[in-house]
Order: C-alpha cells, then structure tokens, then sequence
C-alpha cells in the first residue's frame, strides 16, 4: 500500500497497535503510579481522566490531522501547511531526540533488571542495590546501547515490516503479561488496601500542584506535543477514520496507566510500603516487594520484561519522529538515517547514564538526566502541544482540519463544536498555566 510512493500502515489495526505502543511506555509503568501514589490516589486518577478527556483527545486529533492531511515528517507537515510554523516541527524533533537520549538509558535499566531478577538478586536493600546499579559506569550503558540497539533494529526495518510487526506482537503480550501480574497482586493477603486507596478519592489531597501534574503526564503519556502522532499520522491512508482512532489510542493508553496502578499499588500495601515513595517506587519499592511475595522471582521477571516492551515500543515511535524528518527532508535513506540517528541519540544519552552516580554532572541544580527530562517534559512537550492547538484553530484552522477528519465529508464528526471550542481556546489556555506553573513563573 504505496500512495506517491511513501510508505503506509499495512492494516488499521497495526497502525492503532503501533500508535498505541508509543503512547503505552514508562509513562504508564514508572510514572503514572507514582503520580497517582503521591496526589491522593483516586482523586489523582479522577483528574487525570478529565484531563485526558478534553485536553488529551482534542489534540491527538488535531496531531492525526496534520500528519494524515501533508504526508510528511514533523517539520515537513508544519511547513508545508504555514512556513512560518515550521518551529513547531523543529521542537517536536529535538523533542524526540531528547527524549530518547534518556529514555533509552531507563530502558537499558529495565534491561539489566530483567536479568538480573533471573539470579533473584533483589533481596536486602533495594535502595542500596539501585545505586549501585546506577552509579556504575559500565553496565548501564553496555544496557542503554542494547536498549538502543534493539530500537534502531526496529526501525531499521520500516513501517510496516518494522514497527508495525513489532507492535503487533509486542502490545497484546504486555496487556497479557500486565493482567497475570494484577491477579498476582489482587491476590495478595493485605490488597484490598491498596484497591481502596486507589479507588477511593481522597480530595483533600489536591491541590493546584495534582491538576499540573496531572496535565504534564497526559502529555507525556500520550506521546503528545512533538509530532510523533503527526509523524504516525502521516503514513495513514486517506479512508482512515481518524475520529475514532483519536479515542481508541488514549483509552487504551489511559486503560493501560490504569491496570499498572492495580498491579502495582495493592501489592505494595500488601507488604507495608509506601506508595508515595516517588520516582524509586519502580525499580526500588517493586523490587523489594517481589522479594518477599510467593513465586516473586518469576513476577519480578515478568515485569520487567513488560516495561522493556513498553519501553520499547515508545522509544521506537521517538526514533521515527527523527527518522522521518531526515527520510523526508534530506533524502537519506532509512537504513543509513536509522543507524546514525540512533548511534547520536546513543551518544547523547551516555552523559545522561553517566550522571547518576559515576561522574559527577549537573546542570541548573539537577542531574543530566532529570535535566533532560525537566527540558523535554516542562519545556518542548508543552510548549509543543499549545502550538499545535493554537495552529490548528487558529493558523491551519477548524475548516480545514475538519475537512482532513471527516475524510471530504464523508464521516461523521458530530462533536466538530465542542472540539473546536476546545482546540481554540481551552486546550492552549490550560497549558500555557501549566507552562508558567512548570517553570516557577508562579505556583499553586
Ligand atoms: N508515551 C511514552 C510513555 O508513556 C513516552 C513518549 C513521549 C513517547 C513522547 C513518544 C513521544 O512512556
């Protein structure tokens, strides 16, 4: 399936696993527990479904529209459709480079502690065995360059014969492997604490501070903000349903982020531990928490198996969205842009490993690694996503994107007036508060 001989999905479904798979990641597994374990449980989670609902949908869809109506990169849609906002593609790549530079470097993590759960390493203090982990030099980075390497493997191969295989496979076995581990956890003597806490609002537990974050990780989670969804977008046929294909990937995105709190939450107040343990809750709390539970070796395993897929997943799509603007605009071929794409976003990401622990490197008062995410998630992530929806209902506009989302007229988009209302003014309002907020400029 060639049109003007570029590349596309082979199958609806295989591009809404692939879509899915970018959206599905640490976000997801790491973050979005935590989150929820620190803001109060349910209500956390109350917001975050709110948010997903206005502000998440609204610009997924504005993202498939822009990528399906040019064909083109990131920065190829933007300029093809307004010169002038050809930035908002430029940020969307660096974004993609960023991101990946750190994310493969937790990848690697996730990596080393699959294999190390085999050995059933993960008894005494975790907290201890974690540092160590990380602060040495060279086993995290021999895991990010394989981590690395399975991405650019992946993507070597295409769209279809690459990323949408590997989707393909991938997303079912993670939802699999994620329910095993939920009825591991629900099963556990001491759950129903957890579920309660996850599952009961608590709302005097959110402040100003719960809707930001709430809002910073639907971005992140959803894999918004830097074009990756114009760039998936971009290789879908012109019969495509885009309408319905904007609810399916952040239902199941927010389905996924819900079934990682249950597996994880209840198992760790079955054992007494903390869920607002912060950002070690994955790789120090979980471990400890394997360590004590009946046939914990094997579920410790399991689990890290399916962040490495997670993982994986999204770090392909953030490949791509680099990938198809080299492909695209400076006519490289795929193979030769994957391979030395992929080996300087490995290089890039080397101080990152480096900075937790082994050699001693800071930026503004953080770690190269928080630094690179605190750039790509408060800066270019948010700032991207207020451009995109200031572009589509202002600059590129509601007609045009209609035009593109109900292919001609010809599907039904019954909501066009409460999305418009949404891209044009309460999308963009919301995020510059969150950017100003983000930034220091005030706080909640
Ligand atoms: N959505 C991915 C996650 O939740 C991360 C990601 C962000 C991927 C931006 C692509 C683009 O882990």
């Amino acid at each position: 399936m060639q049109e003007n001989g570029r590349e596309q999905w082979g199958t609806r479904v295989g591009f809404i696993f692939a879509a899915v798979g970018s959206a599905v990641g640490l976000g997801n597994l790491w973050r979005f527990p935590h989150l929820t374990g620190s803001n109060g449980g349910a209500a956390f989670l109350i917001i975050y479904l709110i948010i997903i609902a206005l502000i998440g949908i609204t610009i997924m869809l504005s993202e498939l529209a822009i990528g399906r109506a040019t064909q083109l990169n990131a920065v190829g849609a933007f300029k093809k459709l307004s010169k002038k906002w050809t930035f908002v593609g430029v940020m969307g790549v660096i974004a993609g480079f960023v991101i990946l530079s750190y994310y493969s470097v937790i990848g690697g993590w996730s990596i080393g502690y699959m294999v190390r759960s085999l050995t059933g390493v993960f008894s005494g203090d975790t907290a201890e065995l974690f540092g160590s982990f990380v602060s040495n030099t060279w086993e995290p980075l021999i895991w990010h360059a394989v981590f690395m390497g399975l991405t650019i493997g992946i993507v070597y191969n295409g769209i279809k014969g690459g990323i949408e295989r590997a989707s393909k496979i991938m997303i079912p076995a993670l939802f699999i492997m994620l329910i095993i581990i939920i009825v591991r956890s629900l099963t556990l003597p001491g759950a129903a604490e957890g579920v309660a806490f996850y599952l009961k609002p608590d709302f005097s537990k959110v402040t100003g501070g719960t809707i930001m974050a709430a809002l910073g990780q639907a971005f992140f989670s959803l894999s918004l903000g830097m074009g990756c969804m114009v760039t998936y977008g971009s290789y879908l046929s012109k019969k495509e349903n885009l309408v319905s294909s904007s609810a399916i990937i952040p239902i199941s995105d927010t389905l996924a982020a819900f079934l990682a709190g249950l597996a994880i939450l209840p198992a760790v107040f079955a054992f007494g531990f903390d869920p607002s343990s912060g950002p070690g809750l994955m790789f120090i709390t979980l471990p400890a928490v394997f360590a004590q539970m009946p046939l914990g070796t094997f579920f410790g395993f399991l689990f890290f198996v399916l962040v490495t897929i997670a993982a994986l997943t999204s770090a392909i799509s953030l490949l791509e969205v680099c990938s198809a603007y080299v492909i695209d605009e400076w006519k490289w071929s795929r193979k030769k842009t994957t391979l030395l794409m992929g080996l300087v976003i490995f290089l890039l990401g080397i101080p990152s490993s480096l900075s937790q622990g082994a050699v001693n490197i800071n930026l503004f008062g953080m770690d190269f690694l928080s630094f690179m995410d605190y750039i790509s998630n408060n800066v270019l992530l948010t700032l991207g996503g207020m451009f995109i929806c200031i572009f589509v209902g202002w600059i590129w506009g509601v007609n045009n994107a209609k035009k593109e989302i109900t292919n001609d007229g010809t599907i039904k988009f019954g909501l066009f007036g409460v999305w418009s209302i949404l891209v044009k003014f309460v999308a963009p309002i919301a995020i510059f508060i969150l950017f100003l907020n983000s930034i220091g400029v005030f706080s909640f």
